[in-house]
């Protein structure tokens, strides 16, 4: 044990929820020790699972020495090569599925995602959310030392998302989630194929039409002070693309979602 916490008797148990906290790492090396601290330390009973696409910088075997040191809670997926946010998580929801996991969290290894936060978002889920956003849109949420440029391109395709797609959603590109086990069981994951952002609205919007409820809790996303984002502009472009595609369908189609 590293935080002197007494083991969990269930995978990840918390009030019969067993919570699986998915990071995906690129060339995270420094980051992920800190965040790994933070969550374990603010959530001692749920489990962490990293899924590394082969970091040059070695961030994978950092992670193998953080699951030999407590591999009871902390796991390790090795992927050969990068290939987006997305397909990392995929990968992190199936190994998850097939174990005895309640709840799926998304969060960036960066520190942009407060782990002390983790438990609004458990909490929504305990009390009824199938999907809680941690979402930096919504009255007392708020984004730290991002420049003004970023934010504007976060908030213009939030705004260009709701209105072409007709959901409420303020921030439906968060990175920072809990999915209820049931919302990842019904979402054909399989065909889920977004790579950057768009995943993350490529999964709201499945979440919403397949009727489960979507909750969005405040949080405070701060930017990374160590290390690249890895969003590009062909990320951009994806989502674009898609949410104008769906957003088409789902007129054509009588409107899904809301
Ligand atoms: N395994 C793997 N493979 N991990 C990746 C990859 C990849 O190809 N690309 C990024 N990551 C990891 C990073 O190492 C980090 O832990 C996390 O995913 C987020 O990546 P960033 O590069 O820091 O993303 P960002 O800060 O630009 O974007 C964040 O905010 C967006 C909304 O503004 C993320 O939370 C996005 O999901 C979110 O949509
Ligand atoms: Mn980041």
């Amino acid at each position: 044990m590293t935080t002197g916490q007494p083991a969990p008797e269930v995978p990840g148990d918390r009030r019969g929820h067993r919570v699986l906290v998915i990071i995906p790492t690129y060339n995270e090396r420094e980051n992920l020790p800190l965040i790994y601290r933070r969550v374990t330390d603010a959530c001692p009973d749920v489990h962490v699972l990293v899924v590394d696409d082969n970091s040059p910088d070695g961030t994978g075997q950092l992670a193998d020495e953080l699951a030999t040191a407590d591999p009871a809670r902390t796991h390790v997926l090795h992927r050969t090569a990068k290939n987006g946010l997305g397909a990392a998580y995929l990968e992190g929801f199936a190994w998850g599925l097939s174990r005895e996991y309640s709840v799926f969290v998304e969060m960036d290894a960066d520190g942009s995602h407060a782990p002390e936060q983790l438990h609004g978002l458990l909490e929504a889920v305990e009390a009824g959310a199938d999907l809680a956003i941690g979402s930096r849109y919504v009255p007392g949420g708020t984004v730290r030392n991002w420049p003004w440029r970023r934010l504007a391109l976060s908030k213009t395709a939030n705004t260009y998302s709701r209105l072409a797609l007709g959901v409420g959603v303020h921030d439906i590109t968060a990175g920072y989630r809990a999915y209820r086990r049931e919302a990842l069981e019904k979402i054909d994951l399989g065909s889920v194929d977004s790579k950057g952002y768009c995943f993350q609205i490529e999964m709201t919007w499945r979440t919403i039409n397949a009727g489960f409820i979507v909750v969005e809790v405040p949080i405070t996303f701060t930017e990374r002070e160590i290390g690249v984002s890895k969003m590009s502009g062909s990320n951009i472009r994806e989502a674009l693309f898609k949410v104008t595609r769906w957003g088409l369908q789902g007129r054509l189609h009588g409107g899904r979602a809301r």
